[in-house]
């Protein structure tokens, strides 16, 4: 396992671009594939995670050369698919495994999906419950609620469908099968989740009705091939948003990030925070907003997190931690429970390395309370094996007296590689 210590910083000054997003280049690889003709990705982010998903499309014999610049993926169309001859290693992305069981359930052939030890402890009834509705015959351990899952696929019907949860990785499995399936698929949820699955399956020909509370889907779309600009990943921005307000004497500049209003929910928190963060030169890139984000150090202070705006945010609550920890009062995160299931427990994971940091934090069930302090404490903090952890108590490092240690740093790789790199690149000492 490796490490890194982390010393504090005077400022962070520049101008820096995040590599691209992760659900937007997951995204492009599975629809490219399955749509007929050439399609080229340009910004695709070379993280493990998104690795997983192009690797698992050229198992299933689909050609996808990479220059290094663009991806370039050679379609097969709707029924082009081949049966993989091994099982399909998803690593440690639940984008992968989940939106793969949707897209194999509708295949006319068998094949097994597996991953690292945390993602084989994440729950998948959740997509494998309204996709056996669907007609998939899905099994796995626990009765179908871990992987690895073997999927038998077969002919699918449309269905209706309420979620419990408000989950892009769930409405979007449920849609590829849509795809597969006999006549009209719907999806509603409790709030609106990130919409790239919406905004791409359209862009690639796909019938895609969006109504307030859910999405339809229509059975055998004739899907064509593209060209995809990927946007810079608003949940790699975040670290360095977060830095960058923390750090007193820090003006930073992060070019080309995407900011669809799904996933802004870090910046309406920060700026409600108190958080210095302009949006400049907004644009559109391939169907999904992009602007340049200016962020200066701010004085910080609590708010109440709950709500709409929690899956709007929900790979942001590490980094959010980390503000609220050196927020004036206290900061109450409510409705967010789906931070339990991700890569670890983000909940138990951040208040116990904040309280090793010198911060006062309750979990609750669904949230925690975080009452903010003048200045962390140096510490030996643990990424329990999530990239987001580790990179949220790397910014923490940044501002604590005294060095911090962040153990087993390898995970980072799954997100953002380059990470530190970038960061000490703007960091000032
Ligand atoms: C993702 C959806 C979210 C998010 C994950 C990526 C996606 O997961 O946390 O990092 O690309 O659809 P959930 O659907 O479990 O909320």
């Amino acid at each position: 396992m490796q490490s890194y210590t982390v010393e504090p910083a005077t400022g962070i000054r520049g101008e820096i671009r995040v590599p691209g997003d992760k659900s937007i280049s997951h995204r492009s690889i599975m629809f490219g594939s399955i749509a007929s003709g050439i399609t080229r990705v340009s910004g695709f982010l070379r993280g493990e995670d998104a690795l997983a998903t192009l690797e698992a499309f050229r198992a299933m014999g689909v050609q996808i050369d990479d220059d290094g610049e663009t991806v370039t993926i050679h379609g097969k169309g709707l029924h082009g698919l081949e049966e993989p001859g091994d099982v399909l290693d998803c690593g440690n992305s639940g984008t992968s495994m989940r939106l793969l069981t949707g897209l194999l359930a509708g295949q006319n052939f068998f094949s097994v999906l597996s991953g690292d030890k945390y993602l084989r402890a994440r729950p998948m009834k959740r997509v494998v419950g309204p996709l056996s509705r669907m007609g998939a015959r899905i099994s796995g351990r626990a009765g179908g609620e871990k992987a690895p899952l073997a999927i038998q696929g077969g002919q699918l019907t449309g269905i209706e469908y309420d979620s419990p949860v408000s989950s892009a990785q769930v409405k979007s499995a449920i849609m590829l099968a849509g795809l597969y399936a006999d006549g009209e698929t719907v999806v509603r949820e409790p709030h609106l989740s990130r919409d790239h699955s919406e905004r791409m399956l359209r862009a690639f020909g796909a019938r895609v009705e969006t109504f307030p509370g859910g999405v339809r889907v229509f059975g055998g779309p004739e899907l064509t091939g593209r060209d995809i600009v990927v946007p810079g990943d608003i949940s790699s921005a975040a670290f360095f948003m977060v830095a960058a307000l923390i750090v007193p004497g820090s003006e930073l500049l992060i070019r080309g990030v995407g900011v669809n209003p799904t996933r802004t929910g870090i910046l309406d928190i920060l700026k409600g925070m108190g958080g210095d963060i302009e949006l400049l030169n907004e644009r559109e890139e391939s169907g999904e907003p992009v602007a340049d984000l200016l962020v200066r150090s701010s004085k910080l202070k609590a708010m109440e997190i709950s709500g709409e705006v929690v899956p709007r945010a929900i790979d942001e609550f590490p980094s959010i931690c980390v503000a609220a920890a050196l927020a004036e009062g206290t900061t109450v995160v409510r409705d967010a429970s789906e931070l339990r299931v991700k890569e670890t427990d983000r909940i138990a994971a951040m208040a116990d390395n904040l309280r090793r940091a010198g911060v006062t934090v309750t979990e609750t069930p669904d949230g925690m309370e975080i009452t903010g302090v003048a200045s962390l404490k140096g510490c030996a903090a643990d990424s329990f094996g999530d990239h987001r952890i580790a990179m949220s108590m790397t910014v923490a490092g940044l501002t604590a007296k005294g060095n911090t240690t962040i153990s087993d740093v390898e995970c980072i790789a799954t997100s953002f590689p380059g990470f530190r790199e970038l960061l000490e690149g703007v960091v000032r000492r």
